[in-house]
């Protein structure tokens, strides 16, 4: 049985949802699901814009059956070869002999790579950026948008429709229920962290590709942005365009500390706390405290796009960085994470490293200043300490005025 909803008269959502999986793309948890997002355009000629995971397929291919209505598929656009979209190509063509890829050069040769399927250059409308292809009322205009989040990725703007199918970009994590529209829920108080945790994990690395796309959108009249995955915008588009302006010039979101710890017996993490409290007494606000050992990185990488100050407090291990805070710094620099203002504390009880490592894995993030002195903990926080904790609480609360 179909599960489709109308975008406009002649635009329908085929996608699917799947709230079985454990990991999107083997990394990131998605306790909520994962939407893969697939649209048919019923104009004069058909349009299929990408096809869906394949843990889906059934599901979409009732869709698009239903959605047809017996109509051949004239066109399939490919926006982006990474298989959660391009999956059921093979499939698709075999059930649609007649359908045309549209895709550039660098898809194709990612088709031939990913699949045998052995097409005839004649299947293949090779474009590129610039290039429009008229389908009776609708002319699709063919944008390219490499690094987000692949290198060959496209894509469309109906200018009939004013519509923009963004690919990856403007992605939220979490199944849809439903309301596929993000004017249909509360966004910004129930999704808007997945929003980030999907932008920063998925396309974080890529600001300055992400900034080079919104400059050609700007250009355009957008009414509508289709995505990949999760909501479709056709109301407040200021409000998410806004989010990717800051995400994708690193810059944060407000004035907050995000402190992450690791703590093998929880003295790390006593000092961590304490900490919180004392910025919260000085008036900080949505201060998050996070144990790098049970929270995944991808949920504090995320929340590290939000807020303009960070703390690392960690021990050392093997001689090196606690495990886990070591993955996680790591992975901030992966994401390019800039223009933050730091701390680390460091534990050790008799060859403390982690902090002179911290700061150098951190020294790698562009214009980020670290705050001395730090603290630094022998086995656990002392009560002589307090006043240096209470100083480094009073230099983060200072930094975020
Ligand atoms: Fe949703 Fe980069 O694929």
């Amino acid at each position: 049985m179909h599960n489709t909803r109308k975008i406009t008269e002649d635009l329908i959502w085929i996608g699917a949802n799947n709230r079985r999986l454990a990991l999107f793309e083997n990394v990131y948890p998605i306790p909520n699901g994962v939407s893969y997002n697939s649209y048919l355009l019923l104009d004069e000629k058909t349009v299929l814009f990408d096809t869906v995971d394949a843990s889906v397929r059934h599901q979409f291919f009732e869709n698009l059956q239903f959605a047809l209505q017996g109509k051949p598929l004239d066109y399939i656009v490919i926006h982006h070869m990474e298989p959660d979209h391009c999956a059921e190509l093979g499939s698709l063509l075999s059930i649609h002999p007649e359908t045309t890829v549209v895709c550039n050069a660098q898809v194709k040769k990612m088709i031939e790579q990913f699949f045998d399927l052995n097409l005839p250059a004649e299947k293949y409308m090779l474009i590129k950026e610039g290039d429009a292809l008229n389908t009776g009322k609708h002319m699709l205009n063919f944008i390219s948008a490499p690094m987000v989040h692949w290198p060959e990725v496209m894509m469309t703007y109906d200018s009939l429709s004013k519509i923009l199918f963004s690919a990856d970009a403007f992605g939220t994590f979490g199944a849809l229920n439903g309301n596929i529209f993000a004017d249909e829920v509360r966004f910004e108080q129930e999704y808007l962290y997945e929003a980030r945790r999907y932008y920063s994990n998925i396309v974080g690395k890529y600001g300055p590709q992400v900034q080079s796309v919104l400059k050609k959108a700007a250009a355009l009249d957008i009414q509508t942005i289709c995505p990949l995955h999760g909501f479709i915008w056709r109301n407040n588009l200021g409000f998410i365009i806004d989010k990717y302006i800051k995400w994708s010039t690193y810059e944060p979101e407000e004035k907050s500390v995000v402190i992450a710890y690791g703590s093998i017996y929880g003295n790390t993490a006593n000092a961590a706390e304490i900490l919180a409290t004392e910025l919260a007494q000085k008036g900080v606000r949505n201060i998050r405290l996070y144990d790098v050992s049970v929270t995944h990185p991808s949920y504090i990488i995320s929340d590290a796009f939000r807020a303009s100050a960070l703390v690392f407090a960690a021990p050392t291990y093997n001689g090196g960085i606690f495990v886990n805070m070591d993955n996680l710094l790591r992975e901030l620099t992966a994401h390019n994470l800039q223009n933050r203002t730091v701390a680390v504390i460091d534990n050790g009880t008799w060859a403390p490293m982690a902090g002179k490592q911290m700061k150098e894995e951190i020294a790698k993030w562009k214009n980020c200043t670290v705050l001395e002195p730090a603290l630094s903990l022998k086995s656990s926080l002392k009560n002589e300490q307090s006043e240096t904790l209470s100083a480094l609480a009073e230099t983060l609360a200072t930094a975020l005025k």
